[in-house]
């Protein structure tokens, strides 16, 4: 069984430790959080010792693989201490908020000689894995383009309002729109050419994003991604890849 030290008890951090309860080859053997009422709550769920930080968790006991489900602002911290201790590590999207930032948790990564994955989920989502199997295939020709759309209210949630700061976040570009810019470079390969426009919210931030690229071959992808719907409208998540012979839809 796979010991887990989960350093985040909140959205993303309460999915992660079920989804390791599922496979029932992992558990979370350590948790990670800096609200009381949420060390107790995983306490109570999974069993498991809990701590107030990650340099805590390390001093007391060994994991087999952390996983850092903090804010983004947070990741480079706890990254590089994980890495120091020579323990594996799974990191939230988007890896952190700037270049500089992932080119110095890549070097402590490296120099500790420690695997690291970065959550950019859509490589595992079973809709997208099947698209890019169909696309690698060529059964149905080549692509000629192919479109990606994420929408969703504001993101009020987050743990003392993070999210909504673009300082801490990196709003909807690198929160958000980040899964289908990954998405379409992995399906059409890097852009070689990239237009984007943004329109900001009230909070400031660039919280709607509209991106065309060029892909070798001159395959044409376009994304938009959006943190300002409506309080009462649903998350949706859609794309379209029209090929030669077919094309592939998903809307959900
Ligand atoms: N892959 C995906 O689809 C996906 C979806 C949602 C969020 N995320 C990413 O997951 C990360 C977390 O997002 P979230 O929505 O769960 O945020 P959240 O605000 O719901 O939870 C953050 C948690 O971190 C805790 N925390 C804050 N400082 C800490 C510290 N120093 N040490 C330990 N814990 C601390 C908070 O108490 C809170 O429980 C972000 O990077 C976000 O972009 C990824």
């Amino acid at each position: 069984m796979l010991q887990v030290g989960l350093v985040g008890y909140g959205f993303m951090g309460k999915m992660h430790a079920q989804c390791y309860q599922a496979t029932g080859q992992a558990q979370v053997a350590a948790l990670v959080d800096v609200e009381p009422d949420r060390r107790a709550d995983a306490r109570s769920k999974f069993g498991c010792e809990v701590f107030e930080s990650i340099e805590e968790m390390l001093a007391s006991m060994q994991v087999d693989l952390i996983d850092i489900c903090t804010p983004t602002y947070l990741h480079e911290t706890h990254v590089i201490s994980a890495s120091k201790a020579g323990v594996p590590i799974m990191c939230e999207k988007p890896l952190s908020l700037t270049l500089d930032s992932c080119d110095r948790m890549i070097e402590v990564v490296r120099e500790a000689d420690v695997p690291m994955m970065v959550g950019q989920v859509l490589r595992f989502c079973n809709e997208y894995v099947m698209a890019k199997e169909l696309v690698d295939s060529d059964r149905y020709g080549k692509v000629l383009w192919a479109s990606c759309s994420r929408t969703s209210p504001p993101a009020d949630w987050s743990w003392q309002g993070w999210l909504k700061d673009p300082e801490k976040s990196g709003g909807a570009i690198l929160d958000l729109h980040i899964h289908d810019v990954d998405f379409l470079a992995w399906l059409l390969g890097t852009p070689v050419d990239v237009r984007a426009r943004g329109v900001r919210s009230t909070m400031g931030a660039v919280d709607s994003v509209f991106t065309t690229s060029i892909h070798e071959g001159n395959v044409v992808s376009y994304a938009q991604g959006t943190l300002m719907l409506s309080r009462t409208s649903p998350f949706n998540m859609a794309f379209t890849i029209n090929l030669e012979r077919a094309t592939i839809q998903m809307d959900i």
